[in-house]
C-alpha cells in the first residue's frame, strides 16, 4: 500500500483520472497586496506537491486547467506573465519531472501561444514522451466547446471524404477525436477558490465523474487538502445511471 495513502486513510480506490480547475490566484494574491502575477507565481510553486503527491497517490493521470480559451480577455500583461510563468515553469522543473517518470501532454490549441512557450511545452512533451509514470496533462488554451467542434470538424471531413458513415459515428470513435484522446476515464474533477461550475472544461469527459469543490485558493492547496477531496471521493456511491 502507498505510503501516502495510509498516512491520510485512504483505500485502494483511488480515482484514476483527476482534473483540477487552478481557481483563486489572484484572490489569494489579493488578499495579501500583492499583484495578480505573484498569486500566479504561488500557484506554479503549489504544482510542485499536487503531482508529486498525485504520484504517491498512485493517481495515473492529472489534467490541470492552465489557461482557458476565455483566459485572453484578461490584460495583455497578465496573460504574457502567465505564458512566461510557463516557461520558466519547465526550465525548471522538467529534468526533474523527468526523473520522476512523469509524462507531459498538451491539451488545446497551442498555435496562438508566444513562440518561447510552445518551444518549452514542445520540449517537454517530447522529451517525456516514453515516460511510464503520471500522466500530466496540461490545459492550455484549451475550451471544451472548442474541443468539440475541432473534433466534429474532423469526423465530418472523414465523413465527407467517404472514410466514414455517419453511422460510424459512436462514443468511442467522438472520444479518440478529443484531445483526451488514450487518457483513462475522467474520475474526479476538484475546482479550488469557491466558484462550483465547470467553466468550458472536460464537458464531455466529466460525464459521470465526481465533481468536488472546495473554498482553498489553489496557491494554498496541498497534499492535505488533496487528501480530503480524495476521501470525499472515496465516500461517494457511483452509480453511471444504474441502481
Ligand atoms: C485562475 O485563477 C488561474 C489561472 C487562470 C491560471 C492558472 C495558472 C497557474 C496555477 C500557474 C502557472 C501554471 C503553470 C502550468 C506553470 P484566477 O486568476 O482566476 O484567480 P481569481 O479568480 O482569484 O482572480
Amino acid at each position: 500500500m502507498s505510503g501516502l495513502r495510509e498516512k491520510y486513510g485512504l483505500s485502494a480506490d483511488m480515482p484514476c483520472h483527476v482534473a483540477i480547475i487552478m481557481d483563486g490566484n489572484g484572490r489569494w494574491a489579493k488578499r495579501r497586496g500583492l499583484p495578480r502575477a505573484a498569486g500566479h507565481r504561488a500557484g506554479m510553486e503549489a504544482l510542485r506537491a499536487l503531482i508529486e503527491s498525485s504520484s504517491q497517490f498512485g493517481v495515473a493521470a492529472l489534467t490541470l486547467y492552465a489557461f482557458s480559451t476565455e483566459n485572453w480577455k484578461r490584460p495583455q500583461s497578465e496573460v504574457s506573465a502567465l505564458f512566461e510563468l510557463l516557461v520558466e515553469y519547465f526550465a525548471r522543473e522538467i529534468d526533474e519531472l523527468h526523473a520522476n517518470g512523469v509524462r507531459i501532454r498538451v491539451i488545446g490549441d497551442v498555435l496562438p501561444l508566444p513562440e518561447r512557450s510552445r518551444e518549452a511545452l514542445a520540449l517537454a512533451e517530447t522529451k517525456t514522451d516514453k515516460n511510464s509514470g503520471l500522466m500530466l496533462n496540461l490545459a492550455i488554451n484549451y475550451g471544451s466547446r472548442a474541443e468539440l467542434v475541432r473534433a466534429m470538424r474532423s469526423i465530418a471531413a472523414d465523413v465527407e471524404g467517404g472514410a466514414l458513415c455517419p453511422g460510424d459515428i459512436d462514443d468511442d470513435l467522438l472520444a479518440g477525436r478529443l484531445y483526451t484522446a488514450g487518457l483513462p476515464e475522467l474520475d474526479l474533477v476538484i475546482r479550488t477558490a469557491g466558484e462550483q461550475r465547470l467553466s468550458n472544461f472536460l464537458l464531455y469527459q466529466a460525464a459521470y465523474a465526481e465533481l468536488i469543490f472546495t473554498d482553498t485558493y489553489f496557491p494554498d492547496f496541498g497534499e492535505e487538502e488533496y487528501a480530503k477531496c480524495i476521501a470525499e471521493y472515496q465516500r461517494r456511491n457511483r452509480r453511471y445511471g444504474g441502481l
